[in-house]
């Protein structure tokens, strides 16, 4: 439906009528944002009674699985309904075994959650970054991630997350393919009803730099241009969110988000899937380092900008800021 814009122009028209005070501003408010708009991130590392601050992210922390337990039950508490779990092993190797062990940090942080708070959703992210000595998200060969023999691992890791009791999988390693390969591999193993929330439209980013302090991934050598996108392309966005449909995905999410409001509008006007868009890290720390020194709002800023996500079309957004912003709310 195309609106049209009729106005007798001014002075019959007035814009600023429906902005005088407070209460009408509030019945002629568009965007709603609700704490159950939110998945908040959480990073489990090994140990126990671990809890520590990642320097870029005030109020973020590493935690051991213990640990992990009650930052998911303060965030379920706000009325958060779902985390996304990030795990750092104790080792990391080159093919990462760690992402799909048994007793990996995940398995056992999923595990614990779902006993002791069965209806918190738990989604995991899926790749193997965090668990690689080269920090790459797939398998090197020839000084290259290969692509194909990655989604063998990426399949083994899924299933293992599946297993420890994932309700929703969340591939982010940017692989062609992942999908397709994922939900095939879900399917053999019993878990066609474990939803794929596909990273589709991940770019290439330098706000993710205090992740990769957060999760120890920082590839030791080169970057990820070769596997995520080119920030200059918006319509090959829509082309990765295309195939990610086609081949099983039943949510799809565009990453970052700020920088990229243009994109999540285009996908939500294009398909018609569950839309999430990741606010990441950076986005995150430039909002506390800045309202640290004064310079902005912390509040206020947080806000204008979760409500920026949600009017560009997001249903779900996944922060570092849900628990302070459910506060608020
Ligand atoms: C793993 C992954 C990354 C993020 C989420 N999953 C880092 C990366 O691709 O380098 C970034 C999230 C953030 O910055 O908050 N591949």
């Amino acid at each position: 439906m195309n609106k049209k814009i009729i106005s007798p122009g001014f002075p019959v028209s007035r814009l600023r009528r429906l902005r005088q005070n407070a209460a009408i501003r509030e019945m002629v408010s568009e965007t709603t944002l609700n704490a159950k708009d939110f998945i908040y991130p959480v990073f489990a590392v090994p140990g126990k009674k671990v809890k520590k601050e990642i320097n870029s992210m005030p109020g973020i922390f590493q935690l051991s699985v213990e640990n992990v337990l009650v930052e998911c039950e303060d965030a379920y508490k706000l009325g958060v309904p779902a985390v996304i779990l990030f795990g750092i092993p104790e080792h990391k190797d080159e093919y990462g075994s760690e992402a799909y062990a048994d007793n990996g940090v995940i398995q056992q942080a999923v595990k614990l959650i779902k006993k002791e708070i069965p209806e918190l959703i738990v989604v995991t992210d899926v790749c193997l970054c965090e668990y690689t000595s080269h920090g790459h998200c797939g398998v090197i060969e020839n000084g290259a991630v290969n692509n194909d023999k990655t989604l063998e691992l990426l399949v083994k890791e899924a299933v293992s997350h599946a297993s420890a009791g994932a309700d929703i999988i969340a591939p982010s390693d940017m692989m062609d393919g992942r999908i397709g390969a994922i939900r095939k591999g879900l399917d053999i193993n019993n878990f066609e009803d474990t939803p794929i929330m596909a990273y589709s439209a991940k770019y290439s980013s330098s706000f993710y730099g205090p992740f990769r302090e957060a999760a120890e991934s920082s590839p030791q050598f080169g970057d990820r241009k070769s596997y995520q996108m080119d920030f200059r392309n918006g319509e090959e966005a829509l082309r990765e969110i295309y195939l990610d449909i086609k081949e099983g995905a039943d949510m799809i999410m565009v990453k970052p988000a700020l920088s990229y409001l243009d994109i999540i509008k285009s996908a939500k006007e294009n398909f018609n899937l569950p839309l999430a868009a990741y606010n990441v890290s950076g986005e995150y720390s430039m909002v506390k380092a800045a309202a640290k020194k004064g310079w902005i709002d912390g509040d206020k800023t947080m806000l204008e900008i979760l409500y920026s996500i949600k009017r560009a079309g997001a249903d779900m957004i996944i922060t570092y800021f849900a628990k302070e912003a459910s506060l608020l709310l």
